[in-house]
């Protein structure tokens, strides 16, 4: 169970009653520059501070931050960062109180959901971005060896999460559209994924609504009260996916990432529109238990919630936000290699949460979609 925080200045009330005699933070390169840096300075228990990681964490950024929580003695961790500090954070927690330490990060292990008494180190996390919703998940994300390595235990989810939407004053412009974009894709995959509970839907509904409602004043506009519903709208659709999981759109993001070197939301934005234009015109391929009707209903309700008149408009409303903040699709360079590197790199398990059936064939076709074909100038 989850406590969720609003404002920077319950912080040192929060640090108190976690009763941490030695805090150890999780911090990325853009700590110095925060406007909320003060307000954690002032925290009175003497804190270790882990900075030596980069955006989307290898295994071996994580190995640098367990030996210091080991040889510093820490009794909990605050997180404060984007996505990739806070997954930092929990693949920290997980290594240092799992029997198997940190071989319970990488294959084979890592699938192996493994027994730890997550209460044992309080963690608090403070998103800085307004995209992944890590803060209220049971998932971290590391790479391993080149492959995306997905950890998920309970243990790891935040005991807090707390949510001061100032902090977004200095998050880059880009960084703003490409996390609002995670956000928004996991709201949507999240209300159509088949895991979908009654809860899941509510927290997907809010989601959606949010972002549908603030993206242009939040983005265009540097609007204060568009970034504090961009962030809550985050960390809905994070509470979403940790009951749902995510579908096709971030399975099929991941080498995109890799290959184009997108960032991982707007990796995720390009794939969502053709996946589902491809899925309205395949009900028949539906494999949700719950039917075809049932999830031509969904798209119809995701539609009302994006405020357009069906699943068409939702499809053209997604590209026309790309469109108006110069997201673009990545372009080939070797095109028929990659498509077949991207269509090989999908991995089957995340598919299966999809509603509708991608085979193979299906993909490289999404994908020969998705990546766009180089122009040649002839001179
Ligand atoms: N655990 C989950 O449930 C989950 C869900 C989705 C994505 N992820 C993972 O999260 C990672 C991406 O996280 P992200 O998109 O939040 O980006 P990030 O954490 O990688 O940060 C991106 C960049 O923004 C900078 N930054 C962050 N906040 C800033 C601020 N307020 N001002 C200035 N600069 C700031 C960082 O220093 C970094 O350079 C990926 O590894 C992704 O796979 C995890």
């Amino acid at each position: 169970m989850q406590n969720i925080i609003q404002g920077i200045d319950k912080l040192q009330d929060l640090v108190r009653t976690i009763g941490s005699r030695k805090l150890f933070m999780v911090i990325d390169s853009s700590y110095p520059f925060l406007n909320i840096k003060d307000r954690i300075e002032e925290i009175t228990v003497p804190k270790v501070c882990f900075s030596d990681f980069r955006p989307n964490p290898l295994y071996e950024d994580v190995c640098k931050g367990i030996d210091l929580f080991h040889k510093e003695e820490c009794d909990a961790i605050l997180a404060v960062g984007g996505g990739s500090s806070i997954d930092v954070a929990k693949c920290i927690k997980l290594a240092v109180l799992a029997r198997e330490g940190r071989e319970g990060l990488i294959p084979p292990l890592v699938s192996k959901r493994l027994d730890i008494d997550g209460s044992r180190i309080p963690l608090i996390a403070i998103p800085t971005t307004a995209g992944t919703g890590s803060e209220s998940t049971h998932n971290a994300v590391m790479y391993y060896q080149g492959s995306k390595q997905t950890v998920t235990n309970d243990g790891v989810l935040p005991d807090y999460a707390l949510l001061e939407p100032k902090v977004l004053a200095t998050l880059p412009l880009y960084q703003k559209k490409c996390t609002m974009m995670d956000a928004l894709c996991q709201g949507i995959e999240s209300w159509w994924s088949v895991n979908s509970t009654d809860e899941s839907k509510g927290y997907a509904k809010i989601a959606v609504e949010l972002i549908t409602q603030y993206w242009r004043k939040y983005i265009f506009d540097n609007d204060a009260d568009a970034a504090a519903n961009i962030m809550l709208a985050a960390n809905y659709a994070g509470r979403a996916i940790n009951i749902s999981a995510t579908t096709a759109a971030h399975a099929m993001s991941y080498k995109i990432t890799s290959m184009y070197k997108l960032p991982h939301g707007h990796a995720v934005a390009v794939c969502l529109p053709e996946i589902w234009e491809y899925m309205t015109a395949h009900p028949e391929h539906c494999i949700d238990p719950r039917g075809k009707e049932y999830l031509t209903d969904i798209f119809n309700q995701i539609s009302e919630s994006l405020g357009t008149a069906g699943p068409k408009d939702s499809i053209v409303f997604v590209r026309q936000m790309m469109k108006e903040m110069d997201m673009e699709n990545p372009v080939a360079v070797n095109r028929e290699q990659e498509l077949g590197l991207l269509t090989e790199s999908v991995n089957p398990v995340r598919l299966k949460n999809n509603p509708v059936e991608l085979t193979r064939d299906t993909l490289c076709n999404l994908y020969g979609i998705i990546v766009k074909r180089s122009v040649v100038l002839h001179c």
